[in-house]
C-alpha cells in the first residue's frame, strides 16, 4: 500500500475522518440498554454487485456460508488495508472452519475501484477474498442495506480524494441474517474467537 500513501496532510485528514466515522458507527450500532440486538433486523439485505472477475454477485450467492463483510476502498491510505489484513488473518486462524466463512470486501468508491483495480488490490489479501464493486447505484444500494455511511472528501492539496466510510466488519449468517459486527480496532485473534463461538467450530 505504500504507493498509495499520500502527503502528510492527506494522512492526517484520513485519520481524523476515520476517527469520526468510527465514533458515528459505534453510536449507531452500540447495543441498546437492555442488550437488544438492534442491528439484527437492520443490517443486511439484497444487493447486486460485480466481483473482481467481472461476475455478478448478489446477496443470494452468499447464502449457505457465513460472510464476513467489510466496506472500504482501495485508495484508502490506512484503515482499509489494515482491516482487510485483520479479516484475512482471522479467517486463516479458524483453520478448516474458515472455509465456512466467505470474506467480502465491498467498495464505496466505484469511480476508482473498477473490476481491474479490485482484482489487483484483492490479490494482496486473502486468496478467497471476494472483492465487489458496481455502479454508483449498486454500491449505494449495498451500503444502504448494511447501513454503511460513506462520503467523498476532497483535498485541495491533492488531485486524489478520500472517502469517509463506516469501518465495521459484519458477520452475516448462512441465511443472510445479521449475526454480529466488529469494530475496526478488533484483533484477528478476537475476531476468530468470536466467529468460532458463533459457527460452533471446535
Ligand atoms: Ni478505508
Amino acid at each position: 500500500m505504500s504507493r498509495r500513501i499520500g502527503p502528510p496532510v492527506q494522512i492526517a485528514v484520513a485519520l481524523v475522518a476515520a476517527a469520526v466515522v468510527a465514533v458515528v458507527a459505534f453510536l449507531a450500532l452500540a447495543p441498546g440498554p437492555a442488550g437488544r440486538q438492534q442491528g439484527k433486523a437492520l443490517v443486511g439485505g439484497p444487493f447486486e454487485l460485480v466481483d473482481q472477475r467481472g461476475e455478478t454477485v448478489t446477496d443470494q450467492d452468499l447464502r449457505g456460508r457465513y460472510a464476513l463483510i467489510y466496506f472500504g476502498y482501495t485508495y484508502c491510505p490506512d484503515v482499509c488495508p489494515t482491516s482487510l489484513q485483520t479479516m484475512s488473518a482471522a479467517v486463516d486462524l479458524l483453520g478448516s472452519a474458515g472455509d465456512r466463512v466467505q470474506p467480502v470486501f465491498i467498495t464505496v468508491d466505484p469511480a476508482r475501484d473498477t473490476v481491474e483495480q479490485m482484482a489487483l488490490y484483492a490479490a494482496n489479501f486473502h486468496p478467497r477474498l471476494l472483492a465487489l464493486t458496481g455502479t454508483e447505484a449498486q454500491v449505494a444500494g449495498a451500503a444502504k442495506a448494511y447501513r454503511v455511511y460513506y462520503q467523498r472528501v476532497d483535498d485541495s492539496a491533492s488531485t486524489e480524494y478520500l472517502m469517509d466510510h463506516t469501518s465495521l466488519y459484519y458477520l452475516m449468517g448462512p441465511d443472510g441474517e445479521y449475526v454480529t459486527h466488529f469494530g475496526h480496532d478488533v484483533t484477528a485473534e478476537e475476531m476468530a474467537a468470536r466467529i468460532r463461538d458463533v459457527i460452533g467450530a471446535g
